[in-house]
């Protein structure tokens, strides 16, 4: 089975990052930017995207789509607060949260797939909180490739 196309009845907890037994939702380890330059492209590993702490001390998840488009948006999930920046970009360039695998349009800020797995996956549930996400989308902001790194524009 491809990995877009994972059924409900994967394991809920399951998620991209494996490093650890508790939620994603927990303070983890963001690297710190330096000024504008928030990471280096050689930094993001096979996820894609990682967490990033700004100098003003904004967490985001700062990451790069299969096209090369660079992003960086907020970085909590709005389903129960999952660290976006500890989860994935799918290959059809979506933003997957590590815990129950809503999707994020990285442009836009929105939840386009909400909640899955045997619970949060409920249908009408599901669906609900891709409502709740794409009403209240994520921060994003505006990002640039810079000598190999992904830099803020507009500070
Ligand atoms: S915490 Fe993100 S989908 Fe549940």
């Amino acid at each position: 089975m491809s990995e877009e196309r994972r059924g409900p009845d994967r394991d809920d907890a399951v998620s991209a990052d494996r490093s650890g037994v508790l939620p994603p939702v927990l303070p983890a380890d963001p690297i710190r930017a330096r000024g504008r330059r928030l990471v280096e492209v050689s930094r993001l590993g096979d996820r894609r995207v990682v967490e990033v702490r700004t100098e003003d001390g904004v967490d985001l998840a700062v990451g790069m789509l299969p096209d090369g488009t660079p992003f960086a948006v907020g970085n909590v999930c709005r389903h129960q607060l999952a660290k976006l920046g500890r989860g994935r970009v799918t290959d059809r360039g979506c933003l997957e949260c590590p815990w129950h695998r809503a999707e994020y349009d990285v442009r836009t800020g929105k939840m386009v797939t909400g909640p899955q797995g045997m619970i949060f996956g409920f249908p009408p549930y599901s669906a609900g909180v891709r409502a709740i996400g794409s009403l209240v989308p994520l921060s994003t902001r505006r990002v640039s490739l810079l000598d190999g790194w992904i830099c803020l524009i507009d500070g």
